[in-house]
């Protein structure tokens, strides 16, 4: 089933009594809130997040995770150690990651894998760049992107990933994608994914769009009838703007 959702993704920002002070306030400012809320924080802000946000409506996420169960890997963090705290989501392949720590989609795919093994929702972020998109290949690249990171996963296991459209042109730089290019690239990947699933897949699968989404947007952009909800960055930290991003969701 197709899930109202919008996350919040902090990346390398804010201490535990931020986290905590935001999450308070943020509750206090979306008693009716009428989608899924996930905030993906810092590893060194899960624990309190958690604590701070239980009994609340906001799910706590985080950004990265490693695709190993155990082992040598230096700074590196398992789907396990995410899940014995009670972490359910996980961002796996933002733009961020693939730029500055040359994440691939092999790689990409290797951890949805264990994601999804361990019952943690994965918001896959798949996107094009800007010279991509001058050359006209944003389809090619994005749907490419998607094969390859959803390769391995069965109907059932394909149903509970969560899929970020995010062109990296349009993050943090206050340039949004316009309702067409987001409508017509959610399309794009609802066709793929039922050429690799099926019809009933494709049209239950959780889509999302990111870059630069805020308060004044996010009403325009979530009326688009393919989009499902948001990856918001910038706009996610001061709880004021995002509780508003947040009131904005009607599924009437
Ligand atoms: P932005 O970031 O909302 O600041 O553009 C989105 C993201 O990186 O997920």
């Amino acid at each position: 089933m197709r899930r109202k959702i919008i996350a919040g993704n902090w990346k390398m920002n804010k201490l535990p009594n931020e986290a905590m002070e935001f999450i308070n306030s943020l509750q206090e400012r979306i008693k009716d809130i009428q989608c899924e809320v996930v905030l993906c924080v810092p590893y060194t802000d899960l624990f309190y997040s958690l604590l701070t946000a239980q009994g609340t409506s906001i799910n706590i996420g985080a950004q990265n995770m490693h695709w190993e169960e155990s082992g040598s890997y230096t700074g590196e963090i398992s789907a396990n150690m995410l899940k014995c705290i009670n972490v359910n989501y996980v961002i796996i392949g933002h733009s961020e990651r693939r730029k500055y720590f040359a994440e691939t989609d092999e790689l990409i795919n290797k951890k949805l894998i264990t994601a999804i093994s361990h019952e943690i929702t994965p918001i896959l972020c798949i996107g094009e760049n800007l010279k991509e998109r001058a050359l006209g290949i944003q389809e090619e690249i994005v749907l490419k992107q998607i094969t390859i990171a959803l390769q391995g996963l069965s109907k059932e296991q394909v149903k509970n990933v969560i899929i970020a459209y995010e062109p990296i042109w349009a993050i943090g730089t206050g340039k949004v994608a316009t309702k067409e290019d987001v409508n017509n690239m959610l399309k794009g990947i609802r066709k793929q994914i039922s050429i690799m699933y099926d019809e009933n897949v494709a049209q239950n699968i959780t889509l999302l769009y990111g870059g630069s989404v805020n308060k004044d947007n996010a009403k325009e952009l979530l009326n688009i009838p393919d989009m499902d909800g948001a990856l918001v960055g910038g706009a996610s930290l001061d709880a004021s703007e995002f509780g508003k991003l947040l009131n904005q969701y009607s599924i009437s």
